[in-house]
């Protein structure tokens, strides 16, 4: 059975207090809006139906660079859950599978809960995420017989025996896409919020004799975000969870606690990682390699067996081959160091080409930027960066090539060729004492 995807995001989420639409707050460097369509994206869906309202346009623009295939519906006015998912009636007309509706602004349901949803949509007609709730305040609760799911009541409209149930909604439900939309064709908003519950097709399905009932999952897959503690709360449990997966999978993290994983982060058996570390997005290290404390890192590769840090700032497009160093107080941008080449000391790479075992000095700083445009720098392998030269791009160094310390190379170097451009040090025998005696003496008078 093939599945669609209706992602509601179209709330203000105004307890965040920003002007930034809620969806877009990120976790692990990823908008929440982002980590429920990861989530969706488990099942494979055919289609993909996202429900904007709030900051429309800036929710829609993340949500095409995420995935060009959804379909952004508007809401114009949020008067409930149930109205909301009605917005994607048309673009999901003629759709036969079954409809899993999300909430934009819960990030961590798991591939294996919606498994287990569109599992249990092959047998019954509307199936609900519920979970067993540890303090169920607002949350719906799930009326239940058995196995069968009855109702779903929202607790402000709840009598008292009612409320003691612990058994609450996600929100995340499913349901054949026909009987869903008939389904929501009949909901009214005679209730204590006047809003449209989605929640009252549960009650309406079992009225009409179909199927209702529900699977359940951790409270934790179910955290909702709407103020910027729980959002800190929700990256503090991605965080864990990134940590303990690395390790699991054969990471060595010397100070777990300290290090900061992005949503899609890869770290390949033996890579050792040392404390305060940050991986920002689009970060790939391979085997063996070292990624030592206090580095940073985002859009980059760090090749196997390679050495990062400490206090290293790989930039996106920083392409480390295997065997590389980059040492510390270094920042790479945009640039390949090709297989046992370094760059160990205060040096900045950008927009270049290191060849292989190429050893690039102390202070090195490729010019890369005239104030207007962009050049890159071509060193060949074996060559030898001089400590303190710049190299001002667009210039190339041939293989093998040496510049001198200090040298400014603003011509191309031929292979093997030696570039040397510094003023030459005239040395004054006895005139550092002499200096130094009559400073001395200056002071003193002074005093
Ligand atoms: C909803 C459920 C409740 C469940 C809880 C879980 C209903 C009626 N209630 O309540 O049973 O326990 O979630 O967190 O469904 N949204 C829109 N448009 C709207 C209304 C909401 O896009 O018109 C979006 C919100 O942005 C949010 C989500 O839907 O992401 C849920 O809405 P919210 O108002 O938070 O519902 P709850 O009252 O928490
Ligand atoms: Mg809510």
């Amino acid at each position: 059975m093939q599945t669609a995807l209706v992602i509601l995001a179209a709330g203000m989420g105004s307890r965040m207090k920003s002007d930034i639409p809620k969806v877009l707050h990120e976790v692990a460097g990823l908008p929440l809006i982002g980590h429920a369509m990861k989530a969706g994206a488990s099942v494979s869906p055919a289609r993909t139906v996202v429900v904007t309202g709030h900051g429309a346009d800036a929710v829609e623009a993340v949500v095409a660079r995420l995935d060009p295939d959804a379909v952004c519906v508007r809401q114009a006015e949020q008067l409930g859950t149930g109205h909301a998912v009605d917005q994607a009636r048309e673009a999901l007309a003629g759709f036969k599978g079954t409809v899993i509706v999300l909430y934009g602004d819960t990030p961590f349901v798991s591939a294996e809960t919606l498994q287990a949803l569109v599992a249990s949509s092959e047998t019954s007609d509307v199936t609900v995420l519920g979970f067993e709730a540890q303090d169920p305040a607002l949350y719906g609760r799930l009326i239940t017989d058995g196995d069968a799911l009855e109702r779903i009541v929202e607790a402000k409209d709840a009598s008292e025996e009612e409320l003691a149930v612990t058994l609450c909604n996600s929100g995340v439900i499913a349901a054949g896409c026909e009987t869903l939309f008939k389904l929501i064709a009949d909901v009214g908003n005679e209730n204590a919020s006047g809003e449209y519950y989605l929640t009252d097709v549960v009650g309406l399905a079992r009225d009409k004799g179909l199927s209702a009932t529900y699977v359940t999952c951790p409270e934790a897959e179910t955290m909702g975000i709407n103020d910027r503690a729980q959002l800190a709360s929700a990256e503090g449990v991605f965080q864990s969870r990134a940590r303990h997966e690395a390790m699991l999978s054969g990471v060595t993290l010397a100070e777990p606690d300290s290090v900061y994983f992005a949503h899609d982060t890869e770290i390949a058996r033996d890579v050792w990682v040392g404390p305060n570390v940050v991986f920002g997005p689009g970060v790939s290290v391979r085997e063996g390699a070292r990624v030592q404390a206090f580095s940073h890192l985002e859009g980059c590769v760090v090749g196997s067996d390679a050495t990062v840090g400490p206090f290293a700032r790989l930039r996106p497009g920083a392409d480390l081959a295997s065997g590389s160093r980059v040492g510390n107080f270094v920042e790479i941008k945009n640039a390949v160091i090709e297989q046992g080449a370094k760059v160990n000391h205060l040096s900045y790479v950008g927009d270049a080409h290191v060849g292989a075992a190429a050893n690039i000095g102390a202070g090195t700083i490729t010019c890369n930027y005239d104030g207007v445009m962009k050049h890159r720098t071509e060193i060949g392998a074996g060559a030898f960066v001089g400590s303190n030269t710049l190299l001002v791009a667009p210039v190339k160094m041939g293989a093998e090539a040496m510049t001198a310390s200090g040298t400014v190379v603003t011509e191309d170097v031929p292979d093997g060729a030696l570039a040397i451009g510094r003023a030459k040090a005239v040395i004054k025998p006895g005139f550092a004492r002499k200096l130094m005696q009559l400073l001395r003496a200056k002071k003193m008078k002074r005093d």
